[in-house]
């Protein structure tokens, strides 16, 4: 249900029947107390200003063409302009009644489906996946859902960094060590990469064999391709076991690695060359941009390119051959600038189209309780699939603490609960925001967190255990906080899409806790299965409450999270 463009309809047609001219959009605000009614419209003072005319009388002017059947209640003006909008409970009782059936939960689609490529995860092979990574595994993934979900042609990259002088020593080991210990050796792969840099310090000869192999990769020697690909494959191994693990819908399929774009490197020079947007400058090809002194480098003296020369590579195959209309980077905020001059040269030499959109959605470093940069005890970094284990054997423990203990399946119902609350932990924040990692607070039962969503959507169910008949009949509104409670269903499109265009799961966890808590309220000052609740005041609160579990569980499920039934 589009609510606001329903209302910013209403509103624009009321403007022109009360002969007020404007272009401005008409966008609706939720009311930010219940008191204020359910919506505002704000933009009666910039109208009245432009017009020179005072606010408060344009306002009554369009009030009194605002029709007060169907949707909208009550209209009033308040302080020096606002529009204050009440909906009917006629009209949320027919709207909610309507979707209690419906799978999408009254969800519809975008008007203008886009193809959106969504680069994220983009963990580099030479290391273990570490918690820098979580947080883009977490966040593009559930971009790419609920981009899918609302209509959008979704293609997932994940850019793995595949390439560079570090795999010649990384290959030569593998060789040295013989290559049937190989996944045994690359269980740790943080190790082996120290273990060859030991051997490269120590030998001459291994360094020079090391240095010759990152030749003979690029200069595509059979043999030295070989041993890479037999390294990439057995690191990409580990990170898949990272992505089933956390529930991320990364596959092989989605890997378009930075070596990918090794043929296009020469082509990406000659196209800033010749439109004289690159120069040489001590040797090296750089770009210089208005507004900054130093330059980017995209081709070294040695004739080797960078991470820059790669990321444009890939900026004009994803908008010229893949036809993206927009392409989002769930990528570290400290990658800023990187994508910042990316953008801008790409523009600029006509890589990218003007009309596509670039959006770098960055996020903030993981840190721990004392706001340091997440690291084990002993200073390492943290590996995720420690993290994650460690997650599942918490929510045990947190799962066992609890009194009335119902009859479970404990593995199964840890799982979702920890790795659900590392997900929800992630999502919840403002992603720009730095985020401080806690345990005790991700898996509480109360507040803002997953295992709060989870045990609604368990105590929902339990509902339904105890109910043994028919669901049938509708939504009626009977008080104030049935009314909010079934407004608050139909706003999930609205909050999705708001999600969608601002690339902010933050809004939907928001979204998720303010109906959840309501939800609460309404559950304990509204008996359902009491003795004494008339049968349409009881068939009604249940249809509430199982419209509230399903768009718990849709929710949940856009994040990547699953629900289970009891806990
Ligand atoms: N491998 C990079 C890193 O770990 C992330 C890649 C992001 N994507 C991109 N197109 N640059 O920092």
């Amino acid at each position: 249900m589009k609510i606001k463009s329903q209302l910013s309809q209403i509103i624009q047609a009321a403007l022109e029947r009360a002969d007020i001219p404007s272009d401005e959009e008409i966008i609706i605000s939720d009311a930010s107390k219940p008191e204020f009614g359910d919506y505002q419209f704000n933009g009666i003072m910039k109208l009245a200003k432009q017009l020179k005319k005072n606010p408060r009388e344009i306002a009554n002017q369009v009030i009194e063409q605002i029709p007060t059947e169907g949707m909208i209640a009550k209209v009033e003006v308040a302080g020096p302009g606002f529009i204050n909008i009440w909906l009917s409970n006629a009209w949320l009782s027919d709207q909610s009644s309507a979707i209690l059936d419906d799978t999408r939960v009254g969800v519809g689609y975008v008007e203008q489906p886009e193809k959106v490529i969504i680069d994220y995860s983009g963990p580099n092979m030479a290391k273990q996946m570490h918690v820098g990574h979580l947080r883009s595994s977490i966040i593009g993934d559930t971009l790419a859902t609920l981009l899918a979900f609302l209509g959008d042609e979704v293609i997932r990259q994940n850019h793995i960094g595949d390439w560079g002088t570090q795999f010649g020593m990384l290959i030569a080991y593998l060789e040295e060590q013989g290559t049937d210990s190989s996944h045994q050796e690359l269980k740790d792969l943080e190790q082996f990469y120290k273990d060859a840099k030991v051997r490269f310090d120590e030998s001459e000869a291994f360094a020079d064999t090391a240095r010759e192999y990152v030749v003979k990769i690029q200069q595509g020697d059979t043999h030295c391709l070989q041993l890479w690909q037999q390294f990439i494959d057995s690191s990409l191994r580990h990170c898949e076991e990272v992505y089933e693990k956390l529930g991320v819908n990364l596959t092989r399929d989605d890997v378009r690695a930075e070596s990918f774009y090794n043929d296009r490197l020469p082509a990406v020079i000659t196209t800033l060359q010749s439109q004289n947007i690159s120069t040489t400058s001590e040797g090296a090809e750089c770009v210089f941009l208005e507004g900054s002194d130093t330059p980017i480098i995209v081709q070294k003296g040695d004739g080797g390119y960078l991470y820059s020369t790669t990321d444009l590579a890939a900026l004009e195959y994803r908008a010229k051959e893949l036809q993206a209309d927009r392409i989002c980077y769930v990528v570290d905020a400290r990658q800023s600038e990187h994508f910042r001059q990316v953008f801008t040269i790409a523009k600029k030499a006509k890589m990218v189209p003007e009309s596509v959109k670039l959006e770098h959605i960055a996020f903030g470093t993981m840190m721990d309780k004392s706001g340091k940069p997440f690291k084990t005890r002993d200073g390492g970094t943290v590996k995720l699939i420690d993290l994650l284990d460690e997650a599942v054997v918490r929510a045990k423990a947190t799962i066992k603490e609890r009194e009335n203990q119902e009859e479970i399946d404990l593995d199964h119902v840890a799982t979702a609960l920890g790795i659900g609350a590392v997900k929800y932990a992630d999502l919840s924040i403002n992603r720009e925001s730095n985020y401080l990692f806690s345990w005790d607070k991700m898996l509480s039962f109360d507040g803002n967190t997953a295992l709060y969503m989870q045990y609604a959507y368990a105590r929902i169910q339990s509902i339904f255990r105890k109910y043994e008949g028919e669901l049938s009949g509708a939504i009626i509104i009977g008080d104030e906080l049935e009314h909010r409670l079934a407004l608050m269903l139909l706003k999930f499109e609205d909050t999705l899409t708001k999600a969608a265009v601002e690339a902010t799961p933050h809004t939907i966890t928001a979204y998720l806790y303010e109906l959840v808590t309501l939800f609460m309220k309404f559950y304990e000052q509204n008996p359902i299965l009491k003795e004494g609740v008339e049968e349409s005041t009881k068939m009604s609160r249940l249809q509430l409450a199982s419209l509230t579990g399903k768009v718990i569980k849709k929710g949940l499920e856009i994040l990547g999270i699953e629900v289970v039934d009891k806990i």
